[in-house]
């Protein structure tokens, strides 16, 4: 069985959470499920884990088949919310050193459409050559410009070595239902496809078509992926009690200390594993919390790694930090320190300790030394790593971060600030439509 457990002891010195927050916890996760909040469109996932039908389920796996049959490399296309949470699931569950392993069982996935950067996507090109290929191309409003690029590339590649009529078998579209560029191609492909709906926003779609396809197509249980989710919907639902609730604690905890200052949560891991759930959970909370000039700051690291970069600053810069510790509870392997009669390099007092236990030391040692420096922690953990404890931890960020961000007073289901970039770069760009702004633009630039 899943389970996602909070404490936060090792924070009550700091920001202790006191009866005005517990109540300000329990109204924003009412507003949250009786539909009452701002954004309250965008609230399609709260209920969605227990919505999905095991016939969507069946049909998500179909289409995996079908491209883990045609190729030996998937290029799952997306950026922001289209892609970061496929990634964490995916790179959480892989072996790392995959691409070392004589045989692959699975497809390969790689991430595409995430940045606009030349050598990427021309490296990314030529290692394709060799491989047999398939394509996702995800995007809600199916007119991003990261993603539309990459895709232009792969399609014709994917066009020119196996023919139109076989592009359309190795295509699948994630997209919105009725609008955008993404759908009207798909639809004139005949690209099978696949809905966003409407009410989910796009940080919020891991557990819809975005994240389950590529995750189905890598070989990950994904119904696994959803039980963990709908237990975590149920633990996280406003009649839970705070006491009992998760969501609930973190958010009202989160929100203690930034109300004292510490307007910076680093996501702290010593599972390199998580990194890229870390990015998920970054994105999550940074475009749904930094808005009206408010909003914590999320960053990560990843430890021990990161101890000996920015560990220092942890411990001793600025005051206004407060990490919250992902701790998975068990290792999915076993390994142990041996002892070696020399002893040369004096860790004979380390032998017999499994490298896990070792990793145990390093997080319960480094968090009393960061609360010592103040830095308040909380800890947020899972038994182990594995599909249906990640469901569990996606959906429980998920339910707080929506709690959080009433307790804050922000629409948290909106991005007015990621529009501006986009203006002046399809300004600078020439798009039609944006001739005045790119000539003010530039004089500016020639300044
Ligand atoms: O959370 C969001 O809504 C965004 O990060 C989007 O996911 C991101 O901008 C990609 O948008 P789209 O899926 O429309 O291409």
């Amino acid at each position: 069985m899943a389970k996602v457990t909070f404490d936060n002891s090792n924070a009550l010195a700091f920001a202790g959470v006191d009866a005005e927050m517990v109540k300000a916890a329990d109204a924003a996760a009412e507003l949250l499920y009786n539909g009452q909040g701002a954004g309250n469109d965008f609230i399609g996932w709260v209920n969605l884990p227990s919505s999905i039908s095991a016939e969507s389920l069946n049909d998500i796996k179909a289409t995996a088949a079908r491209l883990r049959s045609k190729a030996d490399v998937v290029v799952v296309i997306g950026i922001g919310g289209s892609y970061l949470g496929a990634k964490a699931v995916y790179d959480a569950l892989g072996n790392t050193f995959e691409a070392l392993l004589p045989k692959h069982d699975n497809p390969t996935l790689v991430f595409a459409g995430n940045n606009i950067n030349e050598d990427y996507l021309a490296e990314m090109m030529e290692a394709l050559e060799g491989h047999s290929i398939a394509a996702i191309v995800i995007s809600k409003s199916g007119t991003t410009t990261e993603p539309a690029i990459a895709f232009r590339v792969i399609k014709d590649t994917i066009e020119k070595r196996y023919g139109k009529a076989e592009a359309a078998e190795r295509i699948v579209a994630v997209t919105d239902g009725a609008r955008g560029v993404l759908k009207s191609l798909a639809d004139t492909e005949g690209y099978k496809s696949y809905v966003i709906p409407d009410n989910v926003g796009g940080r919020f779609s891991v557990l819809t078509p975005v994240g389950l396809l590529p995750l189905a197509v890598a070989g990950v249980d994904i119904e696994a992926l959803v039980a963990g989710a709908v237990e975590m919907e149920k633990a996280t639902a406003a009649n839970v009690p705070f006491e009992q609730n998760v969501a609930k604690q973190y958010a009202a905890a989160r929100n203690a200390l930034y109300r004292k200052g510490y307007k910076v949560e680093i996501f702290a891991t010593y599972e390199p594993k998580l990194q890229y759930v870390a990015e998920w959970w970054k994105q999550l909370y940074g475009e749904s919390e930094g808005k009206q000039g408010k909003g914590i700051f999320p960053a990560s690291v990843v430890f021990s790694t990161d101890l000996h970069s920015m560990g220092q600053y942890i411990q001793d810069g600025e005051r206004m930090l407060f990490e919250t510790v992902v701790n998975v509870e068990n290792p999915t392997r076993t390994m142990t320190l041996e002892a070696t009669p020399d002893n040369v390099d004096k860790l004979n007092f380390l032998a017999g300790r499994r490298i896990g236990q070792i990793n145990q030391m390093a997080q319960l040692g480094t968090m009393l030394a960061h609360v010592d420096g103040g830095v308040p922690n909380l800890k947020v953990s899972i038994p182990a790593i594995d599909a249906e404890n990640l469901g569990a931890l996606l959906y429980f960020y998920e339910a707080a971060c929506g709690i959080s961000g009433y307790i804050l007073g922000v629409n948290p289901f909106d991005q007015p600030g990621v529009e501006a970039y986009k203006r002046n770069m399809f300004a600078l760009l020439g798009k039609p439509g944006y001739e005045a702004e790119g000539e003010e633009l530039r004089k500016r630039l020639e300044k």
